[in-house]
């Protein structure tokens, strides 16, 4: 059967308490919208009061410590956004890549250690404008992933790529229909080599990038797009859900 869509907020460095409001309208109205899942990841420090918050939405983490406990000052570790309420992890954002030198094998570390405390993962990938200009991305984001993705029998359940291209995130710039479309087919093929047949084809694909309600109906539309992970438009209920609900008209019934 195919899985609902998946729209995942991931509000970054952004939000505080004042922010809760926003959190319990896009629960609200994920209630109304049951052909879409909705996710949201808060800052670290709002986790746990999202999560009394809302009902309906999975609250996730937007990163997390490959060690589970120790003399690591400043981080943050899975049991820990695990008993705050966090159901999921986006790992290997771009921002963690390039800000802080994240490698393939540590994304890949923290997502072992997320599966091992029970969490689901997000794994990012994305290539930079001077790679696609050189026409490497596919073959930039084939090895990233190859490095990134964890092993496990049961992916299909617990593992989401977020495929999002560095120069459309934050830009308003996004990819063409065309480059999504064929991004998505080879990380679809990566993921049944990976995975199998089964598992690989369950995993659900995002894409990213200046996703906003204008543009969501034809990114969501495209083959192989399982749904989108969101920046600045998950900042406001009304803006995130009005690309929740293009993407609920992707699908039938
Ligand atoms: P924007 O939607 O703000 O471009 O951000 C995308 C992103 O990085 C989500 O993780």
């Amino acid at each position: 059967m195919a899985q609902r869509p998946y729209i995942v907020g991931n509000w970054k460095m952004n939000g505080t308490r004042a922010m809760l409001s926003e959190a319990r309208a896009v629960d609200r109205a994920a209630q109304r919208h049951m052909k879409v899942e909705v996710a949201l990841a808060p800052p670290y420090t709002l986790i746990h009061a999202v999560h009394r918050e809302v009902e309906q939405i999975w609250v996730g983490a937007q990163d997390c410590s490959p060690n589970p406990d120790g003399a690591h000052t400043g981080d943050i570790s899975v049991p820990m956004i695990a008993d705050a309420g966090a159901k999921f992890v986006i790992l290997g954002h771009s921002e963690r890549r390039q800000g802080y030198g994240e490698t393939n094998e540590l994304v890949r570390e923290k997502a072992d250690a997320a599966l091992e405390g029970g969490l689901r993962v997000i794994i990012c990938c994305g290539e930079t404008l001077e790679t696609r200009e050189a026409g490497k991305a596919e073959a930039f984001v084939a090895e990233q992933l190859k490095a990134s993705l964890p092993k496990l029998e049961d992916a299909g359940e617990k593992v989401t790529v977020a495929y999002e291209p560095i120069w459309a995130i934050g830009t308003g710039k996004t990819a063409t229909v065309d480059d999504i479309a064929a991004m998505h087919s080879m990380i679809r093929t990566l993921l049944i080599e990976t995975y199998g047949e089964e598992q690989g084809a369950e995993v659900r694909v995002l894409y990213g990038g200046s996703v906003k309600p204008e543009n969501a109906g034809e990114i969501l539309g495209t083959p192989e797009v399982g749904g989108a992970l969101v920046g600045g438009a998950s900042l406001s209920a009304e803006t995130f859900m009005n690309i929740a609900l293009a993407a609920g008209d992707t699908v039938e019934g």
